[in-house]
């Protein structure tokens, strides 16, 4: 059933079979590129090659892991092109235009740069232990990853999205211990559902810890100034130099489209489902009659920027999760019961709490420090780096994915404490 949705027990929303690494022959201009792609960027060099390039078509991807590849390439090649030098370009050519819109509907994603690509479908053993995950313990299974590709070339990038990898890997636990619970509330088994919750608790906790390790290897400076700037999209970037989206080779019509971001996390959202965390609120569909809370469309957007699969899984899930209410019906009854529940609601409350503090480190206070240089001291890729702030016209600053950052996290934080049951 998993399966369907390309789900595994094991991995997540991670492919049970490691990424390809490297497309057949037929596509070696995109792979020679792509691999020396910090070089390219460093000598400004990007736009000339991929201008040079052959229109190439997808008759020969065969397998869905080469499409996922392919789809990981052309997001690397397409963000570098656009923002790769000096002043942002507000066209792609054709070369990857074409290719990367049919790729992309194939594999239901939007043609931008996703945590699916950057993420999900970019990473390797480094030594081939063994294929099938079956590592000693999950760290080993961190330790023995690495990118297949950056735009930087730098470790922080790396350990950017590895984090992220080894993020993944530690949610299919939460997958397979929360639908145990919708299981066990739907045969109406109180104790069963209780030590799902308090599993679910226990492995949201150790979530907060792996989101911590940002800190180790991924320094705020390389992020901020010499990272961040490739990961914008082409939506709210127009203080970034792209005021009205980028045209994807000779459409008429540019595309708007919001750039790399966590939120484009299937895990996550996977667990506010089980929760019954409502982001929507009294925003789109206007069922919810929590009337504190302003409209969130944005989570409900990304969806549409996840592997068509899952988005569907996530889809199926928000039709089956009764968890919170099983928990309401029984809670005069069975205050274990409610403690659980909460206990898992306050892990991920705590969790997005030590995000703020992460984005708070990562791009607030590098934002300030980048005010503080004036614009004598500021380099032209920090321009963008500060995906706009002060000199913007909206004055904000923001978030890859377009967001207002820290007022927009700190709603879906309390979003998330709002759902207790009433132990706290
Ligand atoms: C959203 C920054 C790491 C999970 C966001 C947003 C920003 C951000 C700015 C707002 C959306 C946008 O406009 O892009 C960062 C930074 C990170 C980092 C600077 C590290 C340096 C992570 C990691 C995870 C994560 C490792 C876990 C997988 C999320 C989630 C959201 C989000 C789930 C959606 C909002 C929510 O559900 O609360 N992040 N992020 N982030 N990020 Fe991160
Ligand atoms: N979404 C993250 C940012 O805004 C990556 O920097």
């Amino acid at each position: 059933k998993l399966n369907d949705y390309d789900v595994s027990p094991k991995t997540g929303f991670l492919p049970e079979e490691l990424p390809v690494k490297r497309l057949p022959e037929y596509y070696n201009s995109w792979e020679n590129t792509v691999e020396i792609l910090s070089h390219l960027l460093l000598t400004k060099r990007i736009r000339l090659i991929i201008d040079n390039f052959p229109l190439l078509n997808t008759s020969q991807l065969k397998t869905e892991g080469q499409w996922r590849r392919a789809y990981s390439i052309l997001g690397f090649l397409s963000h570098a092109y656009i923002w790769g030098i000096d002043l942002p370009l507000n066209k792609l050519p054709i070369q990857l235009a074409e290719p990367w819109i049919e790729i992309s509907n194939h594999l239901r994603l939007p043609p931008i740069a996703t945590y699916a690509g950057l993420c999900l479908w970019n990473y390797q053993e480094i030594l081939p232990l063994d294929l099938n995950y079956n590592y000693k313990d999950d760290e080993e299974f961190l330790n023995n990853l690495r990118t297949i590709n950056t735009y930087t070339g730098s470790i922080d990038e790396s350990w950017f999205y590895l984090v992220s990898v080894y993020f993944e890997y530690r949610c299919a636990p939460c997958i397979v211990t929360g639908l145990n619970a919708i299981k066990y509330a739907r045969e109406d088994k109180p104790d069963k559902v209780i030590e799902c919750l308090k599993e679910l608790a226990e492995n949201i906790d150790y979530l907060g810890s792996i989101l911590m390790k940002m800190e180790e290897m991924c320094d705020p400076h390389v992020f901020f100034f010499k990272l961040r700037p490739y990961l914008a999209g082409w939506k709210n970037m127009e203080n970034a130099g792209l005021p009205s989206g980028v045209f994807y080779g000779n459409e008429k019509e540019p595309r708007i489209l919001s750039g790399g971001s966590n939120a484009q996390s299937s895990s996550i959202q996977t667990l506010d489902l089980l929760l019954n965390v409502d982001h929507t609120a009294t925003g789109e569909s206007g069922k919810n009659s929590n009337n504190n809370s302003k409209a969130n469309p944005f989570m409900s957007e990304m969806r549409s920027y996840m592997p068509g699969k899952h988005a569907d899984f996530l889809e199926h899930l928000s039709k089956v999760n009764i968890i919170r209410d099983y928990v309401m019906k029984n809670s005069t009854k069975n205050k274990e019961l409610v403690l659980a529940y909460d206990a898992s609601v306050a892990m991920l409350k705590i969790f997005r709490d030590k995000h703020i503090r992460i984005v708070t480190r990562y791009i607030v206070i590098q934002a300030q420090k980048e005010h503080n240089m004036g614009s004598e001291g500021v380099q032209k890729n920090t321009l963008r780096a500060g995906l706009a702030k002060s000199e913007n016209k909206d004055n904000v600053l923001r978030g890859t994915g377009g967001t207002a950052l820290i007022p927009f996290l700190k709603q879906c934080r309390d979003e998330t404490g709002n759902t207790a049951a009433g132990s706290w």
